[in-house]
């Protein structure tokens, strides 16, 4: 074995990428390409009256005003790909007049060159009847999600023992309510399409987490077969969940290219990256929470609304852990949506558990206070044993330990439990903590091995890797299935007509696509050790199998002095590379036997200023039982990288819609805050060791998500021990603060 897992070789497409040789959507040319601009309704709801479109189209270089009036009627087939709402109808763009919320696409300008296509955009004059729109979460009504209706993670209601009547009975109580903005995945790289047409082919080369998805979506819009399709994504700069889905934009792409019969590139401005992208939903919670004095839970309630669209149900796990997370007798769960007049909310990284968490860590916290018991105590003392709402054992579960690392590493013993009585000079400090979970997602993924006549490899999966190492991390799997160095494999990904993997979200691309590649290279020692029994001559020809063992990259007779690399096997066989495919996949029977999550526990230290109340995340320690890490120095980066998501998420990301029209009135960099450089201290992630060989063949759990939860609720409890003022609301800011005064 060359041993490449485990390892941390550096990012195998690193040099492309600060080269500039790697190519992202909106790099992509081709011959006679044009582009498109979007135009995007300014009412919040109505209908469109009229559009002067004659004007606009003697404009310098336009080609083309595509709106409802002019579009083709599309075939909008039935197509719910892994990552769309179960329930609900996709926005058809252009397909009629009606405006269902602020930023709903209305017509596409093409011309020559952007500059003359954004110029024509903004001088197109459209015309609404308006109408006002619901934005109010507190005013929609409570739906129960069609997805909850049946047991899953997204369950509505879910229930053990009688936790009302616990709650009552118990001897100290916490019942607050949680409050979390709406946020915008705001990735570096900015949504953009290519699209080109070839008679009845198309081919997109389009930011994109799930190309092939992206395919079946754009075949069924068109009413063409898949296999006229083709997606093309090479390399993502970012996205967190935002290009897990096929926004109207790679629709509207085709749509201009179709209509003025040249390759047209359309690209999201910033701004309208805010508009039908999809977005972390805003919610509401309530967690209640029972115990006696000695510090165990006796009840635990959690109700949570987040907020969807009118047309489209979107559900994510927002209250799914409160259910086993610690041990307790009665739980209640209950999770509803409201349905408001805005796009679509999407999965945005640790989607579900970062909102769920944060209330329920939170919860815990003010339990602990009120107890005047340590919160790593209490979580100790709360520690189950097993899955008690799926009443199964966990495949593996080191919580205990992550606490153990967590707090010696912060040095979380050195913590007065007392609020506000922590100093750095006139700063005041705060230390909180939080667990964190993600559930360890396992699809049934492919992958094709070709060992070339040279004796290198090329290995294609559809996947994709959008920031967290895929490249690497799949190279080195394959090294060490094949016993390679890793400069003898070519990995390749973002391609829809590559085998099919899944989404490139929920955590799972390690688990799936590894697992799916290192299936593939076994199947490729297989046959080729057959190729070689098989062939007519060479010094494994007619020999019984049994007799042959791979040893690193090479084949040996164990009854004699006898080997070959494999170049010499390829050749031998008839110097054509030899291919394999492999697959893999969740086995539902060990699926249903354990419960199967990454935990990890992460600390933070606040300092505050007390006199004008700004808050700083001076450090913030995490300790993850992950299973296998395939790269330490990928594992850290990407923990780095949600700490910074979580730092975003508890001090500063928030869209603010205009109530009057649900206008995003931050749509931009310069108001919509996300931590840069100078808002981060240090950051440290600990992996505590951790062998699961039930979750998959590779053992590995998944690092995108977990290192965001579990962030928000740490800096929150720190703030409230820095200060003694509870925050329940996100992001925390200057003004929540100047109540209470702190000195
Ligand atoms: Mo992540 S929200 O699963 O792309």
């Amino acid at each position: 074995m060359s041993g490449a897992i485990g390892n941390a070789p550096t990012r195998v497409d690193g040099r492309a990428k600060v080269t500039g040789e790697a190519r992202y959507a909106g790099d992509f040319r081709r011959p006679r390409q044009v582009h498109a601009v979007v135009v995007g309704a300014t009412v919040g709801r109505g209908r469109i009256a009229g559009i002067d479109a004659a004007a606009v189209q003697r404009l310098p270089g336009v080609i083309a005003v595509v709106t409802h009036l002019n579009a083709p009627k599309l075939a909008y087939r039935t197509h719910k790909g892994a990552i769309d709402p179960a329930f609900g109808e996709r926005l058809h763009v252009l397909q009629d007049d009606q405006v269902r919320f602020f930023g709903e696409p209305v017509a596409i300008v093409v011309a020559d060159t952007l500059d003359q296509a954004e110029h024509a955009a903004l001088a197109l004059s459209v015309r609404y009847q308006a109408s006002p729109p619901r934005l109010s979460m507190s005013g929609a009504a409570s739906v129960v999600p069609e997805a909850g209706k049946r047991p899953g993670r997204s369950q509505a209601d879910r229930s053990r023992g009688d936790a009302g009547k616990a709650l009552g009975n118990s001897d100290v109580q916490v019942d607050e309510t949680y409050e979390i903005a709406r946020e915008n995945h705001t990735p570096i790289e900015l949504h953009a399409t290519l699209a080109e047409w070839n008679g009845d082919r198309l081919t997109l080369w389009s930011k994109s987490q799930f190309v092939v998805n992206e395919q079946a979506e754009l075949a069924a819009v068109f009413g063409i077969p898949p296999e006229n399709v083709e997606v093309v994504c090479p390399f993502i700069g970012g996205a967190f969940g935002t290009s897990l889905r096929t926004w109207p934009h790679v629709t509207l792409a085709a749509i201009a290219a179709r209509h003025v019969q040249r390759p047209v590139m359309l690209a999201l401005s910033r701004r309208q990256s805010f508009f039908t992208t999809g977005h972390r939903p805003r919610t509401i919670q309530r967690v209640a929470l029972g115990a006696s004095r000695a510090g165990k839970l006796t009840s635990l309630v959690h109700e949570g609304t987040g907020e969807t669209s009118r047309y489209e149900q979107f559900v994510e796990a927002l209250t799914a852990n409160s259910s086993f997370m610690y041990a307790c007798p009665n739980v209640a769960t209950r999770y509803r949506l409201a349905e408001l007049d805005i796009s679509t909310p999407t999965y945005m990284r640790g989607p579900g558990e970062a909102s769920g968490v944060f209330a329920l860590e939170c919860a815990m916290d003010e339990l602990a206070h009120a107890l005047q018991l340590d919160p790593v105590e209490l979580r100790r003392r709360n520690e189950p044993e097993h899955d008690e709402s799926e009443n199964r054992p966990f495949s593996s579960r080191s919580l205990l330990q992550c606490y153990d690392v967590g707090a010696e590493r912060f040095g979380w013993s050195r913590r007065n439990r007392i609020p506000r009585s922590m100093r750095d000079g006139r700063l005041l400090i705060g230390w909180g903590m939080a667990t964190s979970t993600y559930p360890v997602l396992f699809n049934q993924a492919n992958a094709r091995v070709r060992m070339q006549v040279d004796g290198t490899v090329d290995v294609e999966a559809a996947a994709s890797d959008m920031g967290p190492g895929t490249y690497t991390s799949m190279t080195q799997v394959a090294a060490d299935a094949l016993g390679l160095p890793m400069d003898r494999i070519r990995f390749r990904l973002g391609r829809s007509d590559f085998p099919a993997t899944p989404p490139h979200g929920g955590s799972q691309t390690m688990a799936s696509v590894g697992s799916a590649v290192r299936a593939a290279c076994l199947a490729l020692k297989t046959q080729l050790l057959q190729q070689a029994v098989a062939a007519s001559r060479g010094p494994f020809a007619g020999v019984d199998p049994i007799t042959l063992a791979w040893k690193d990259a090479r084949l040996v007779r164990t009854d004699k002095d006898v080997s070959q690399g494999y170049a010499d096997i390829v050749m031998g066989a008839g110097g054509k590379p030899v291919e394999a495919t492999g697959s893999a996949g969740r086995d539902p029977e060990t699926a249903n036997r354990y419960s199967m999550h990454a935990f990890g526990a992460v600390f933070a230290e606040v300092a505050i200023d007390p006199a004008v109340r700004t808050i700083r995340v001076r450090r913030l320690v995490g300790a993850y039982g992950a299973g296998r890490i395939v790269n330490p120095r990928l594992a850290q980066s990407q923990c780095t990288g949600g700490m910074v998501g979580g730092i975003g998420m508890a001090l500063m990301e928030a869209t603010a819609l205009d109530t009057r029209d649900g206008r995003p009135v931050n749509a931009h960099m310069a108001d919509y805050l996300v931590p840069v450089n100078l808002d981060i201290g240090q950051l440290e992630a600990h992996f505590v060791p951790e062998e699961d060989p039930h979750v998959n063949p590779l053992g590995v759990k998944g690092l995108g998500e977990i290192a965001l939860v579990g962030v928000a609720p740490a800096i929150a409890n720190a703030v409230f021990h820095a200060t003694g003022i509870r925050v329940r609301s996100l992001p925390i800011r200057i003004d929540h603060l100047l109540d209470g005064a702190p000195s």
